[in-house]
């Protein structure tokens, strides 16, 4: 299947001679190498898909290119080598008005600190992007309300932008993006600048919205919680470079270097594994015929940890067809949430050795 979104080899080069710092990057030249010259690799060789209905989060530290990456994903800047493809069309092969319709239509945009327009209700805020399509006037107000709605917002569409909590105003952009119906939404720290309680209330209505919507979604941020929280997979970006993608539990039991190891180092893993990322998949099979209570593949590890507590042998997990898919022995629970990748999993790198973290 063709993904929606489709990132080849991209690189953006700010400052002089861009073209021959790419060819520099390309034979090996990191960042500070380019840096004297007053040159800045903020992207270099990233590649990746993303598919229809999935959340794709970019994750990296200040300054590691992901907002220069996602600002090339909808064409506001033009790659210094590589290609962006949508819907498999090469965003640099379309003219100026074709991108312009483009992302009027099929994408949207939120920022950490979404400018509302302080002179305008929150349902024409939340119309603004149906506005600039030429939407009539009663479709967009019914097309806003609904979107306010789904985010929360019903009963403040007449209310003014600084009658709203920061939280509130950040709800009324994701309703502006969410109103157009575009297919991809590409959210750049949206959730950043809000209190921790509101950010997680938040991220559980992206979730849920995302349960009925099925966007696709380019989602950037620092936080590696917030990542393993929303993305379907994850993107670990360091000094302009992807250094990892895969899900979030890939990225915590098969950390690809040192770098990102470090990194999630402080994940509370509890949170983010489940049955069917730590269990043993080759069960002698006895575990399962004691009539004790079992798990699935998707049993949450906290209710796991529960469970084999009741237990005094390893937790059968059984798929939705009742067949035996692995056994989790209390051991293992602990090996992973201690500092350990757990011994199975690190030996599935790299034919058995252990790579681990220095
Ligand atoms: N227009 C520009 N001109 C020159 N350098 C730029 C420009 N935009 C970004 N950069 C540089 O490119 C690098 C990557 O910046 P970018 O904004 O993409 O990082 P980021 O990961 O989004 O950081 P943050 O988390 O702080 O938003 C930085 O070194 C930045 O200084
Ligand atoms: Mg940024």
């Amino acid at each position: 299947m063709q993904p929606r979104l489709e990132a080849e080899h991209l690189f953006k080069v700010f400052g002089r001679r861009p073209d021959e710092a790419v060819e520099r990057v390309r034979k090996g030249a990191d960042r500070d190498d380019l840096r004297g010259d007053g040159t800045t690799a903020a992207v270099i060789d990233a590649s990746f898909r993303v598919e229809e209905g999935e959340i794709f989060v970019v994750m990296g530290l200040s300054g590691s290119g992901k907002s220069t990456l996602l600002r090339m994903l909808n064409g506001l800047l033009e790659p210094t080598a590589g290609r962006v493809l949508f819907d498999g069309r090469d965003l640099t092969a379309l003219t100026d008005r074709e991108l312009r319709k483009l992302r009027s239509e099929r994408i949207s945009m939120v920022f950490q600190h979404f400018a509302l327009f302080p002179h305008r209700s929150v349902r024409d805020n939340a119309a603004y992007g149906l506005e600039v399509q030429g939407v009539p006037r009663a479709e967009r107000e019914r097309r806003a309300d609904e979107a306010l709605a789904l985010c929360g917002l019903a009963g403040w569409e007449k209310a003014w932008p600084d009658e709203l909590s920061g939280g509130m105003q950040q709800r009324v952009g994701l309703a502006r993006a969410l109103a157009t119906d575009a297919d991809l939404l590409l959210m750049d720290e949206s959730f950043s600048a809000l209190d921790p309680l509101i950010r997680r209330d938040m991220q559980d209505q992206l979730l849920e919205l995302q349960k009925t919507l099925r966007k696709t979604i380019v989602f950037i941020t620092h936080d590696l919680n917030e990542a393993m929280r929303l993305g379907d997979r994850i993107a670990v970006m360091r000094d302009g470079r992807i250094v990892q993608t895969g899900t979030a539990e890939d990225i915590l039991l098969r950390p690809a270097n040192d770098y990102v190891a470090s990194f999630i180092q402080d994940v509370d893993r509890s949170r983010v594994l489940t049955a069917a990322a730590v269990m043993d998949t080759e069960p002698r099979g006895d575990e399962a015929d004691c009539g004790c209570e079992t798990a699935a593949p998707d049993t949450p590890f906290t209710e796991l940890c529960a469970l084999s507590a009741r237990l005094t042998h390893p937790v059968a997990v059984l798929d939705a067809g009742r067949t035996l898919v692995g056994v989790v022995p209390r051991q293992r629970l602990v090996g992973v949430l201690g500092d350990e990748h757990g011994e199975a999993t690190a030996c599935d790198r790299d034919g058995g050795k252990v790579t681990g973290r220095a």
